[in-house]
């Protein structure tokens, strides 16, 4: 029997499984399961070579057999996602941005919408230089010929649409009472009417595939309600409605998926927008005296799902900074 050093992880070399194939020959063969990267350290190894056929199986090259190895494994909690196609809206800054640059990161060609094109031009530079590829759809998600425009040119430069994230939002807190209604619409408009509607446009697509993944991005205000929240939440407790309605209508066709992420207090400019300038100092005050969530650590929740077998749906995350007590 090969000679385990079981050093790093008892649990990690067990999956491992690996055994000498052949004794004439110096071939080691072993399975992994999840491993992205398993480094082999020892002199007499003289390479690893994965099988892209057969991703799942991996093979040593030693120089002779019943040799002890260490072996230092970079488990990865997320599957192979790249060459999927990612629609990303509100890309152009916060969440968004941060979401589509990971996914990015993992291969995915993330389509980029939002209103504001140079924000969304610069992101792609970025992801360009960093080898990704991404495509610029400026979108109004409350435009319903953007919304089918942004549907369109992504079918027409990748053929398909994997993954939607329905992330654009905007959150214009105000006291019912002295509210401008028009910010009522605007709120009911981009965080409920244009995640449907998007949803709408795109779900065909998924349909016709037989699979697809639609996340959408609510918040803790999607359970809870607040003094000078109520328009904002309502529209969050309607995606939750939503979402979960549409999770049930489309299990069993095929494997679409439904994530609800519902986050915390995040630090971006969505509270730069609130029109009450007492409660837009107290948000901001939240931020400086908690350590809030980041941008990144709500995209890692994403790409974790996204990430996840076709036969796992995660259908809810709801993610608080620690500190957060409400
Ligand atoms: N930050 C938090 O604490 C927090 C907590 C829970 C949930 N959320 C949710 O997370 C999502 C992202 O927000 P964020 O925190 O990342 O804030 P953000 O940085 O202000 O991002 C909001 C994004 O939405 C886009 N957007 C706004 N109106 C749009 C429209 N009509 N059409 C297309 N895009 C539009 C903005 O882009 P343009 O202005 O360029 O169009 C921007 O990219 C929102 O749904 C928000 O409700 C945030």
């Amino acid at each position: 029997m090969l000679n385990h050093d079981k050093s790093v992880s008892e649990n990690w070399v067990n999956h491992l499984n690996i055994y000498v194939g052949n004794e004439s020959d110096l071939w080691l063969r072993g399975y992994y399961n999840n491993f992205r990267q398993v480094e082999i350290l020892h002199d007499r190894l003289s390479g690893i070579i994965i099988d892209r056929r057969e991703p799942r199986t991996m093979f040593l090259l030693s120089s002779r057999p019943y040799l002890p190895i260490t072996y230092i494994m970079t488990m990865s909690i997320i599957e192979d996602i790249s060459g999927k196609v990612a629609i990303v809206t509100g890309a152009s800054s916060g969440i968004g941005e941060a979401t589509a640059r990971l996914l990015a990161n993992e291969g995915v060609r993330v389509v980029l919408a939002a209103r504001r094109e140079d924000e969304l031009e610069d992101l792609a530079a970025q992801i360009e230089l960093d080898g990704g590829d991404s495509l610029v759809v400026p979108t109004d998600v409350t435009d319903d010929a953007d919304i089918q425009q942004l549907v369109d040119q992504t079918v027409d430069a990748f053929g398909q649409v994997d993954i939607l994230i329905n992330n654009a939002g905007v959150m214009l807190l105000e006291e019912v009472q002295d509210a401008d209604t028009d910010n009522f619409q605007q709120m009911v408009d981009v965080n409920l009417s244009g995640l449907m509607k998007l949803t709408h446009a795109v779900l065909p697509i998924m349909q016709e595939h037989g699979s697809g993944h639609i996340i959408n991005i609510s918040s803790v205000a999607g359970r809870k309600s607040f003094p000078g929240s109520s328009v904002y939440s309502a529209t969050k407790f309607g995606v939750n409605g939503f979402s979960e309605g549409l999770r049930q209508e489309v299990t069993g066709e095929g494997d679409i998926r439904v994530t609800l992420i519902e986050p915390g207090f995040v630090d971006t400019e969505l509270d730069d927008h609130i029109p009450d300038e007492e409660r837009k100092q107290q948000t901001k005050e939240v931020h400086e005296t908690m350590d809030s969530l980041t941008s990144e650590d709500i995209a890692r929740s994403i790409t974790y799902a996204v990430g996840q077998p076709a036969r796992v749906d995660v259908n809810e995350l709801l993610i608080r900074p620690t500190q957060q007590e409400l």
